[in-house]
């Protein structure tokens, strides 16, 4: 915009001084028709005829049109002033608007304002973007400028449902009579937490607090404390890469219940979760949510969070090759297949291939269902392979079935996720459709074959599957946890488990982790000793605030649901952290950056 402008028409500011607002911009109907408002907002657009001077005006509850009249001079030479994203106050009149000039697409289309009084509150330079649904604005320009990015109604309504949601959260725990407590983001860091955001402490020279991951530790020591119903809404920091449904700060909708199994906590997070749904977007969920094991998932789907929304199982046809002249085949610990009612271009099964080997494949096989048969090199190379299929696999003619061969964590996680992509990329997902259900029984430790030893799969406070206490030091890598995940279209919206609540329990699992007793009372030491006051038994459940509004909103990204997000590369745009420390408060904090690159 031209800066003279902007100058110029600063001196037409007014003070608000008396005016109060008595309507807002979204509100008004035909019913209002002959009322005296005064509503104040933004200017979308302005429109100019021959005879006057249309200007929408918007607030975070809608938009609203003004109709100023050559006729009322003084009020149509300032409305001729104002520019998109100026600030108005307009007292008027609500009149129906002339025959044949309703405006369907709004709400507010049946009526307009005649203006009595105008005052304009503040300008406005030219935005980046135009401040409507549909931009062409890159994201990163979007975050830039979020507070305009925020003021269009798409999110605008984005903010306003996670608002609701959280209410409905707060109204449904507290009916049920759970408490809402804090818990503390200064926490002690763990030389294990290398995903932790550290924070330096000033009065203790060299030492560091970490801002916690989760109040995994803290909801479990106020079910020590007696608080027996407990949860928070709570921010988290997790210093992990990032992709659209993780951010390195997020929120969790954080339970933990005493005396409680995995049915108590099951039953009341799932009727919290059709609550919320029911609250915020009308949309009724059927109790109880269908329960799938971990096992079950692997072999269906090859993934541990199903998107149910479509059928397209996996499907295992290991047998069927071993008389294979591939060696790859005849070999394989495992092989499945996936059948598509699609025939695909070789261009398109090259795009399949380089799929799946991002996840380690080594090739994808195909066979084209046509009037002529089963045709693919896989059973020239194996024909008793043919009727094996056949009995296995329904297809019909024109159908792409898709295999793959290897190890099975591989072809689960090539062919689970590329059962996905090509539902989404042939448009196989009904739209609309919210497929809840829990994957239960996961595994308790996997192998960091990296540093050859086990990890927690969830966390070391799970509890151990009561069937394979046996198992703990004899068949590790088998061993069940009494731990399930919440799982909504494909995305994982919350995880939990029973935990360990007698010190032995967690002594063992701790050594099952490689951990020696000095280690784990070296760090965990606090908790170890809190265990032995008295625990009662308990468990609890965190579900992803961010990502059940994003799917509750209909959007991808978790980022267009949180106000203000960090980018892909955990930094914010708009006040551009994270940034250069000044060397004094870096000496007060007792930091010596030893390499200057670091500091761009
Ligand atoms: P977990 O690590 O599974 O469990 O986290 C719970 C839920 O939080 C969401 N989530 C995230 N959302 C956005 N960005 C991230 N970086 C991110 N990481 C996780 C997911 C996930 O299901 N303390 C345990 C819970 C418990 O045992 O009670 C925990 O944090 O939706």
């Amino acid at each position: 915009m031209n800066e003279e402008i902007y100058d110029e028409h600063r001196d037409y500011i007014e003070a608000l001084g008396d005016w109060k607002r008595t309507h807002t911009a979204g509100e008004l109907r035909k019913e209002d028709v002959g009322k005296e408002v005064c509503i104040m907002g933004w200017v979308q657009r302005k429109r100019v005829v021959a005879s006057a001077v249309f200007v929408i005006l918007r607030d975070r509850y809608g938009l609203v049109q003004i109709a100023f009249s050559k006729e009322q001079e003084e009020l149509y030479r300032k409305a001729s002033l104002v520019r998109s994203e100026y600030v108005i106050a307009v007292k008027g009149i609500v009149q129906e608007r002339p025959q044949g000039m309703s405006n369907t697409a709004m709400p507010t289309g049946e009526i307009e304002i005649t203006p009595i009084e105008c005052k304009i509150l503040n300008v406005s330079k030219t935005p980046p973007f135009v401040i409507e649904d549909a931009i062409e604005a890159n994201e990163d320009t979007r975050l830039t400028y979020r507070y305009l990015d925020l003021r269009r109604q798409v999110m605008t309504k984005n903010i306003i449902l996670r608002s609701k949601v959280a209410y409905a959260v707060r109204r449904f725990f507290i009916k049920k009579g759970f408490l809402e407590i804090e818990t503390p983001f200064l926490i002690r860091a763990t030389p294990e937490g290398a995903r932790d955001y550290l924070v330096p402490s000033r009065v203790h020279e060299g030492k560091f607090f970490s801002l916690p991951q989760s109040p995994q530790q803290f909801k479990q020591l106020l079910m020590m404390s007696g608080f027996d119903r407990y949860f928070q809404i709570v921010r988290c920091f997790r210093d992990e890469d990032l992709r659209a449904d993780r951010q390195p700060e997020f929120t969790q909708i954080d339970v933990e219940l005493s005396f409680a199994t995995e049915e108590v906590i099951q039953q009341i997070a799932e009727e919290m979760i059709a609550y919320v749904m029911k609250e915020s977007i009308g949309q009724e969920i059927s109790l109880p949510l269908p329960r799938m094991t971990y096992k079950e998932a692997m072999e269906r789907y090859g993934v541990d969070k199903p998107d149910t929304r479509f059928g397209m199982e996996l499907i295992s046809c290991t047998e069927c090759f071993r008389s294979s002249t591939i060696e790859a085949f005849a070999q394989a610990e495992t092989i499945k297949a996936l059948c598509v009612p699609r025939s695909f271009t070789r261009k398109e099964i090259d795009i399949y291939t380089d799929f799946v080997k991002r996840y380690g494949a080594t090739g994808l096989g195909v066979i084209k269902v046509t009037s002529q048969g089963w045709e693919s090199p896989l059973i020239k190379a194996c024909p008793d392979a043919l009727s094996l299929l056949q009995e296995r696999i329904s297809a019909q003619e024109g159908d792409t079935i898709l295999i793959q061969a290897g190890n099975e964590d591989i072809v689960n996680a090539g062919l689970g996720n590329l059962r996905v992509y090509i539902a989404e990329y042939c448009g196989m997902i009904p739209e609309d459709v919210f497929n809840l259900l829990w994957i239960t029984d996961f595994p308790l430790f996997e192998e960091d074959k990296e540093n050859n030893r086990f990890v927690a799969c969830h966390h070391p406070f799970t509890s151990i599957h009561p069937d394979d206490t046996e198992l703990l030091f004899t068949d590790t890598k088998h061993v069940r946890a009494r731990a399930y995940d919440m799982v909504l279209n494909g995305t994982e919206i919350g995880g939990g488990s029973i935990r360990n609540y007698t010190i032995q329990q967690q002594r063992d699992i701790f050594q099952a982790l490689g951990f020696s007793e000095e280690e784990a009372y070296a760090q965990f030491g606090y908790f170890l000793e809190a265990l032995e006051y008295g625990t009662p038994p308990h468990g609890g459940i965190a579900f992803g605030f961010d990502r059940i509004v994003a799917l509750l909103a209909g959007t991808q990204s978790i980022r267009d649901v949180i106000p203000f997000p960090k980018t892909q590369k955990a930094t914010c745009l708009m006040t551009s952290a994270p940034s250069v420390a000044s060397q004094e408060q870096l000496e007060e904090l007792h930091i010596h950056i030893t390499r200057d690159e670091k500091r761009d």
